[in-house]
């Protein structure tokens, strides 16, 4: 996560994985996962950081965020799995300021058909 900092939104949180890699001095995380079931962990895994993190219940595919609100926007592992994947994209455009910077990490389509379907 080097050189993400000041504002961040994190869609697709989960149970907080990338929270250890932030710079902790510097950063403001926002963290929204659409899933209930992975708020006891992910609340968890914030108590252990030292900077701010505000977790939200949502869906990325419409966020309450204000237009450009966040430095950052970073997701991993989780436009594959949004349904509306095009909206997401338009709000994550929608609440990153001018000049901001959407850091995301996604897998391809794998060569084994059935997983690839799957
Ligand atoms: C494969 S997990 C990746 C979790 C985490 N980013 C990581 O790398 O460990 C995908 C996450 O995206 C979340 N998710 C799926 N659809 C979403 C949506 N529409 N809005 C926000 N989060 C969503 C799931 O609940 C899940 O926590």
């Amino acid at each position: 996560m080097h050189g993400v900092q000041g504002k961040v939104l994190e869609i697709g949180f989960g149970i907080g994985l990338n929270l250890p890699f932030y710079s902790k001095d510097f950063v403001e995380v926002h963290a929204v996962d659409v899933n209930p079931k992975m708020t006891p962990k992910a609340l968890q895994q914030i108590q252990e950081v030292p900077f701010p993190v505000q977790h939200h219940v949502l869906s990325g595919e419409s966020l309450p965020m204000e237009d450009e609100s966040f430095d950052f926007v970073v997701s991993t592992f989780t436009l594959c799995s949004i349904a509306k994947v095009h909206q997401a994209v338009q709000e994550i455009w929608r609440v990153l300021r001018t000049g901001g910077r959407f850091c995301f990490l996604e897998h391809g389509r794998s060569p084994d058909s059935k997983v690839a379907s799957w």
